[in-house]
């Protein structure tokens, strides 16, 4: 007979295990391989791939969802009559501080996000959108798909947005987001990380990519960071730490600039990818 007020105990990571499921070792082998078939390409001549593979059999899932035929056309004017907009108020600066949002601090280690958004002559973009989401420190979304057993924190909501300045120059205050695992693999851990939306001058103009922590020993492992075969255009997605930037007893600094164009432009993702 099972006492149906305990509480359920927290589930350990492999409980559920998926007999399909492959091992880090096995997605590993597929990731150096894939690279060293991209490296003896660029050898030969080929251009080094500056965006990830939309078909990258280690993300098991792109697989089977991504595009295999030519993109829809729309007519950009017919699709902002239906776009989303910024809302009926402005967007307010305390927008750009995450940890405020709440009655109380929320727990970890307080960062300050700064950089620029520029196009691909150096230009800065001014008075764009952008946005931000991210898991809290122990690495849980406050979403209903991420039931994975580590804390919510009632004080960190993990959104935020900011209007860029005359140089193209944002940042943010929040919070250093944990590294967290899924479903790709046995024991798949996405190294932490900040999902980051540009708007360009339209809606239709949105981007979607992901600011990473330097140093952080899950690149190697993480199939989403490795579907970018070319090691320089995926080194563009490591914000750098910068003391410059940290606030004397207040948070830690990093540097992100976003570069929209061009063969130094930052990955972005397609519609579709959302780990
Ligand atoms: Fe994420």
């Amino acid at each position: 007979m099972t006492d149906e007020t305990a509480p359920a105990p927290a589930v350990h990571p492999l409980a559920d295990r998926a007999p399909t499921q492959a091992s880090q070792a096995e997605i590993s082998d597929e990731i150096r391989a894939i690279e060293a078939e991209a490296r003896a390409r660029v050898a030969d001549g080929g251009q080094p791939e500056l965006h990830p593979r939309r078909n990258y059999p280690p993300y098991r899932s792109s697989i089977l969802r991504h595009p295999t035929h030519a993109l829809v056309r729309v007519d950009p004017e017919e699709v902002e009559r239906v776009s989303p907009a910024f809302g009926h108020t402005d967007v307010n600066p305390l927008e750009s501080d995450l940890t405020i949002q709440h009655n109380a601090e929320p727990l970890g280690e307080r960062i300050t996000v700064s950089g620029r958004v520029l196009d691909g002559e150096g230009r800065p973009v001014r008075h764009q959108l952008v946005e931000i989401w991210q898991a809290n420190a122990g690495g849980r979304y406050v979403h209903k798909r991420d039931q994975h057993p580590a804390p919510l924190d009632p004080n960190f909501t993990g959104v935020g947005r900011v209007i860029t300045g005359d140089n193209g120059e944002y940042s943010f205050t929040t919070i250093k987001p944990g590294p967290y695992p899924w479903r790709n693999h046995l024991n798949a851990w996405r190294p932490a990380h900040i999902h980051f939306s540009l708007f360009g001058t339209a809606f239709t103009q949105r981007l979607v990519t992901q600011m990473y922590f330097p140093g952080d020993p899950l690149f190697a492992l993480d199939p989403i960071y490795q579907s970018i075969t070319d090691p320089a255009a995926r080194a563009r997605l490591v914000g750098s730490y910068e003391h410059e930037l940290s606030v004397p007893e207040w948070s830690l600094g990093y540097r992100w600039d976003i570069v929209l164009t061009g063969p130094k432009s930052t990955w972005m993702e397609s519609e579709e990818a959302h780990d």
